[in-house]
């Protein structure tokens, strides 16, 4: 068996994350692509902003910390784009973030929250907030063997059965793409992903994750139906405030489901 760069075996390495799970979360970074989405949960759990990220300078990326009942909590967000000064949404820059992230702050779980689009016909109203089961992507086709599979990227979210149920969270697929319209190519496979949410992070949060295997769950939170008759925009500038704030609550609630238990617990 090939040793890992870190000199453990893949059988060790089981072994240490299997101890892992049986140890109390401690560390947990969020994820979160709007400063809007963001500051809520900042001011609510009181965090304060690092003057001194552990990102290389010059990154706009952000990061907020403090502690929670006995939890270590980081919210990190891709910051604003230098030239336009809106966020920096999307794919490229959540990878980055949740990279640097994963190597700077060492996470026992991230958590990527955040707003998104529902499908109605799989359930989905504006305020809902969803727990993902599973994870793919939308806008990547590469009609080619096996490079059709690696564009959908389909990935398991981290199974939290018990938090689900405590907190009657609804749970779906999440399918992400870096826009925020659908065009009729990506409505086709948002339906092959049997996705009832989607976003424009989510899949690539996961895609990083899983090359460190840090475990991630996915809070979504429906600003706007997609399959309904209001334009996605003006219905998403409409409800981002509320349905920020309803956010911001489940998030709370979930950590303080988290707190003094291990990954298995959840
Ligand atoms: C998620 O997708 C899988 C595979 O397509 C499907 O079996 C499952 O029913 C979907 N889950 C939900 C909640 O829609």
């Amino acid at each position: 068996m090939a040793p890992r760069c870190d000199g453990l075996s893949d059988a060790a390495m089981k072994d240490l994350m299997a101890q892992a799970e049986k140890l109390p979360i401690s560390t947990v970074v969020f994820v979160v692509a709007l400063q809007a989405e963001a500051l809520p949960l900042v001011d609510k759990l009181e965090l304060i902003q690092d003057d001194k990220p552990p990102f290389p300078i010059g990154m706009p990326w952000i990061r907020f910390y403090g502690t929670y009942r006995d939890l270590f909590i980081n919210v990190v967000c891709p910051g604003k784009d230098s030239t336009l000064g809106v966020d920096n949404v999307g794919t490229i820059p959540a990878s980055l973030v949740t990279c640097a992230s994963i190597q700077g702050i060492r996470p026992d779980l991230i958590i990527n929250a955040g707003t998104a689009g529902g499908f109605k016909a799989k359930g989905a109203s504006v305020g809902d907030v969803f727990i993902a089961s599973s994870v793919a992507f939308h806008d990547r086709r590469i009609p080619v063997p096996v490079f059709d599979l690696y564009g959908v990227g389909t990935r398991k979210a981290f199974t939290t059965p018990n938090l689900v149920k405590e907190l009657s969270l609804k749970v779906g697929n999440l399918s992400t793409g870096d826009s925020m319209d659908m065009s009729p190519q990506d409505e086709e496979l948002i339906i092959a992903n049997d996705a009832t949410v989607k976003d424009m992070e989510g899949a690539a949060v996961a895609h990083v994750a899983d090359l460190f295997k840090v475990p991630t769950i996915f809070i979504k939170a429906v600003t706007d139906i997609v399959d309904g008759e209001k334009p996605t925009s003006e219905e998403y500038l409409q409800n981002l405030p509320a349905v920020t704030a309803k956010l911001t609550q489940s998030v709370s609630q979930v950590l303080d489901f988290i707190s003094g238990k291990c990954l298995s617990d959840l």
